[in-house]
């Protein structure tokens, strides 16, 4: 492989002349690289593989022949490491590496090295470096691969790498194959231009944004499992948008926008006046972003030219029925199809858009694609019920809009945006990142809404039913809203099983059935996100196969000995509150118990939530709060006041 396109006789010279070099300098090089070997296997933990054979009764290398486990040889040097599955954890020293001339190839696959990338640039001769299937985690510097020419195969998948994927890779001239896939790496996939490049796997990380043209011919299942990719090989971008468009873009977008309405103004305008008497042009929307960004039809587009409807079941086809009598209808579908919109997400299961009514308020539509399981009647029933909900920590349900084709749910903009977000991206986003008490704070709140949703809808199997970080906003005080419950009805069956988090679940994938207990099992991960600070790899992948990797991300995440170590390093603790946090994790985890009959019901759940506790010990001192919001705002005081 290391001489792949040389024509044969050079090789066979290149091989003379290194043997040669072996016989006059291979002792000297041999006990050298011993030495250099003897101290990168210290720095190693668990490396008791490796006590036969690593010592100083052999060279590493004679000839062609390995005498050492693990090692690579090449005319006598070392010319790979290659040490997988060993149980291996600690450092690679990279620094031992380097007295290694020769190295090539390094591959630690399937051990338990953890912490951030080692720094690689060192070893700049290598051509191949293979660690995937580690715990490595963190942000990979942009500049970590520079000037690193030889290198030919990276893979570094299924670690917990967070961040943007390294812009040194596109420099790299010799690039053949790179595997990125389940990590946690966010923002757009770099331009690869490298003509060398011949396969690619980024699946199940967190990418957004259009696909480099130049990767346009990958297959699809190199890019599958980011939510927010599209182009190349994927669907088309429905948009130039994304979550935090420069100015550029937007100045873009609004100039492109607003000569196209001007243009399809006119052009509607001239339809109507040929088409309608005066007096319905006047109803008749001008089309608008929303309309345009969503692609949304004209409602009855479709019965128009097959049948001629009436006019009374037009207007009631364009209707939006506003479920809460504490919120009279104060807009129509008229003005949020004109309003001006943003998109906010895209995704399998929904498309969310952020919709600027011209009188005033902000809401969010979210376009359900897979929602026609279900007759009218019965959709309206169930958004009634849905619409009767009211409780702090739940995001209500304003409106929606039913068309057997088309779904629009419709509640109000929450700024802070998504716990997901905050606890993944706040990063990016120049977000402070969340303290214990928040964390904890919000955790509790998230049970009660749980807990409400159990009370209300005793009828369903998972009242909630997805329920993850990213269906949970974040409101004014920080308090959660969760958003997305109550559908698994009215869901189409073939996409839910693929989508919602109920069916990821230990049972669902065992036994094929939910329980009233699932959602506690979704409830359990959520906890181990928050506190950990990890994002479950396969929220992320689509389709079957993904609850198995669910359930086993618990255990790679949270390991058998609990330490404060497990803790997301983001994590602003309390000096004094460690051990309720260990509590919380462990609560987490039994509500991640894998047989249905032992986990807890909601109930249990909940009460154990609500008894962890801001700090360790001391209850009676905080007892005397009325409640977690209280000591909330006594932080700023209690800091100080030192617990013995
Ligand atoms: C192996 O040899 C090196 C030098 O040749 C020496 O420094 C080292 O102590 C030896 N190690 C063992 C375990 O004998
Ligand atoms: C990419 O990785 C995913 C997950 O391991 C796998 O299912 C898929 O087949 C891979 N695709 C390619 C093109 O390597």
């Amino acid at each position: 492989m290391a001489c792949s396109g040389i024509p044969r006789s050079p090789v066979i010279l290149i091989v003379i002349l290194l043997l040669l070099f072996y016989v006059v300098g291979s002792s000297a090089s041999g006990a050298s690289e011993s030495e250099a070997l003897l101290k990168f296997k210290d720095s190693l933990e668990n490396n008791k593989d490796l006590s036969g054979s690593w010592n100083n009764e052999t060279t590493p290398c004679s000839s062609e022949k390995a005498n050492w486990v693990g090692v690579i040889c090449f005319a006598g040097k070392v010319w790979g490491v290659k040490l997988e599955k060993m149980g291996l954890k600690g450092v690679i020293d990279v620094e031992s590496l380097k007295d290694l001339s020769n190295l090539r190839t390094i591959s630690f696959m399937d051990n338990s090295f953890e912490g951030s990338l080692p720094d690689l640039s060192k070893l700049a001769s290598l051509k191949s470096i293979y660690l995937s299937n580690n715990r490595f985690s963190g942000e990979i510097p942009p500049q970590t691969f520079q000037g690193m020419q030889w290198l030919k195969k990276i893979y570094l998948a299924r670690n917990q790498f967070t961040g943007a994927i390294p812009s040194s890779l596109t420099s790299l001239p010799k690039l053949l194959e790179l595997r990125l896939e389940g990590n946690q790496f966010i923002g757009r996939i770099p331009d690869f231009q490298q003509k060398t490049l011949q396969s690619i796997n980024v699946s199940n990380n967190k990418l957004e944004g259009e696909i480099p043209a130049s990767l346009s011919k990958m297959p699809v299942t190199s890019f599958s499992g980011n939510e927010g990719l599209c182009g190349g090989p994927l669907n088309q971008c429905e948009s130039e948008s994304t979550k935090k468009p420069s100015v550029v873009s937007i100045v873009v977008v609004a100039i492109v926008v607003g000569v196209a309405l001007v243009i399809i103004g006119i052009v509607i305008f001239i339809l109507n006046r040929r088409n309608q008497p005066a007096a319905s042009s006047v109803e008749d929307p001008p089309i608008s972003s929303f309309q345009k960004k969503s692609g949304i039809k004209e409602a009855d587009e479709v019965s128009q030219t097959s049948e001629k409807s009436s006019a009374s079941k037009k207007g009631e086809n364009m209707k939006l029925s506003f479920v809460r009598e504490d919120r009279p209808e104060s807009f129509n579908l008229q003005d949020l199809l004109t309003a001006s919109a943003e998109i906010l997400g895209s995704g399998y299961f929904s498309s969310s858009y952020k919709a600027a009514l011209l009188s005033g308020p902000v809401m969010v539509v979210k376009r359900f694609k897979q929602m026609n399981n279900v007759g009218r009647e019965e959709f309206h029933e169930h958004m009634r019920r849905l619409g009767r909900l009211r409780h702090s920590n739940l995001l209500p349900l304003v409106a929606y809009y039913y068309r057997r084709e088309e779904k629009l749910f419709v509640t109000d903009y929450i700024e802070k945006g998504s716990l997901a977000v905050r606890l993944h991206g706040h990063q990016a986003l120049g977000q402070p990142s969340l303290d214990w008490p928040s964390r904890l704070k919000i955790v509790k709140g998230i049970a009660k809404g749980l807990q409400y949703l159990y009370n209300e809808l005793p009828s369903l199997i998972a009242p909630h039913g997805h329920l993850k970080s990213s269906n949970v906003l974040l409101g004014e005080s920080m308090e959660p809203l969760l958003t997305d419950y109550g559908l698994v009805p009215v869901m189409n069956q073939e996409h839910a099983y693929e989508l919602m988090m109920v069916y990821k679940s230990p049972e669902y994938s065992q036994q094929g059935r939910i329980t009233k207990k699932t959602d506690v099992w979704s409830l359990g991960i959520l906890i181990i996100e928050i506190m950990t600070g990890k994002l479950p790899a396969s929220f992320l992948q689509q389709g079957k196969g993904s609850e198995e990797d669910l359930a086993n991300w618990v255990q790679r995440v949270v390991p058998q000995e609990l330490n404060s170590e497990v803790f997301d390093k983001d994590m602003e603790a309390t000096k004094n509150g460690q051990r309720e946090m260990m509590k919380l994790l462990k609560i987490a985890l039994s509500c991640c118990e894998g047989d249905v009959e032992k986990r807890w019901d909601l109930k249990e759940a909940v009460q154990k939530i609500e008894e962890v506790k801001e700090r360790d010990g001391d209850e009676d001192f905080y007892s005397s709060y009325a409640s977690e919001a209280d000591i909330r705002s006594s932080r700023g005081l209690s800091d100080e006041i030192s617990f013995p």
